[in-house]
């Protein structure tokens, strides 16, 4: 049966005018796969406002976690953006979604593709033990308009390796590849442009990716999934479907400039 959680928030941090992100407790009823999404909302005028948002936090953290972008008119994210420690949120108790790294046939490296706050859902998965034992090398590749919007970096290249428990595992095999599209930064362009044209393996040194050695998870916008899932198509790399394993999978950021 589903149920709403009344969760807390506990923590709040805004990364720059758009994005933020915000944690609440967590009732240890609420279990989810890392990489899964659930409805979470507010009670606005007596009505719950939900929306789709990935679970930031890796699921054996006693919070949640989540990352959205403000839009200035949206009708939850305008209210979600002023939330306070000690405000309620709600929790749908069931979470779901395609991005789970058990749907991905066995392979060398894992190609996380993300832009803007399609980071989110594998915030969870790069901090879950098991993509280390699947996975030699990790590399998350985050596209933003603006240098402001590479949110997490940090937790990415020094918190993630230098992890008490976690870091001998993560540090070894995590890389980060941020990559801006509006302003200066050493590595610009479409993540989709630097693939096609082969400079994103060219700067990480590793070979052209190809059906046998890698696999992608990608969220973004749609027309990012669009193109990605062409270009990998081309390249021989077959979707994941019905839960069947396969070279890759893809979901849609879903907190949209109208939320
Ligand atoms: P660009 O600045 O060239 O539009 P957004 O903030 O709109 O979600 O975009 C986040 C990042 O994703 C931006 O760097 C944007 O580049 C990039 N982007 C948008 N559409 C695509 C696409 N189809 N393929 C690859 N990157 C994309």
């Amino acid at each position: 049966m589903r149920t709403i959680f009344k969760e807390t928030v506990t923590w709040v941090h805004h990364w720059n005018d758009h994005l933020f992100s915000f944690r609440t407790t967590r009732d240890p009823a609420f279990r989810f796969e890392n990489g899964e999404f659930t409805m979470i909302g507010l009670q606005i005028d007596d009505k719950p406002l939900m929306r789709a948002y990935s679970v930031a936090s890796a699921n054996y953290e006693d919070h949640l976690e989540f990352f959205s972008i403000k839009v200035p008119d949206g009708p939850l994210t305008s209210h979600l953006q002023n939330l306070k420690v000690g405000d309620k949120l709600l929790v749908n108790s069931k979470p779901t979604g395609t991005l789970l790294v058990d749907r991905l046939l066995p392979a060398k490296r894992l190609y996380i593709i993300a832009t803007g706050t399609g980071l989110a859902p594998f915030l969870s998965i790069i901090r879950d033990p098991h993509t280390y034992e699947l996975f030699e090398e990790v590399i998350v590749a985050h596209g933003v308009r603006r240098v402001s919007a590479l949110a997490y970096k940090e937790m990415i290249t020094e918190q993630l390796p230098k992890h008490e428990y976690l870091g001998d595992i993560i540090g070894p095999k995590l890389r980060y590849y941020p990559t801006v599209t509006r302003e200066p930064h050493p590595n610009q362009g479409r993540i989709t442009d630097l693939i096609v044209s082969g400079k994103l393996f060219a700067d990480l040194d590793v070979p052209q990716a190809n059906p046998q050695d890698d696999r992608f998870m990608i969220c973004g916008s749609m027309a990012l999934n669009k193109d990605m899932i062409e270009i990998l198509t081309e390249r021989g790399f077959t979707e994941s479907r019905r839960g069947k394993q396969a070279h890759f999978v893809t979901e849609r950021a879903f907190v949209q400039q109208t939320t």
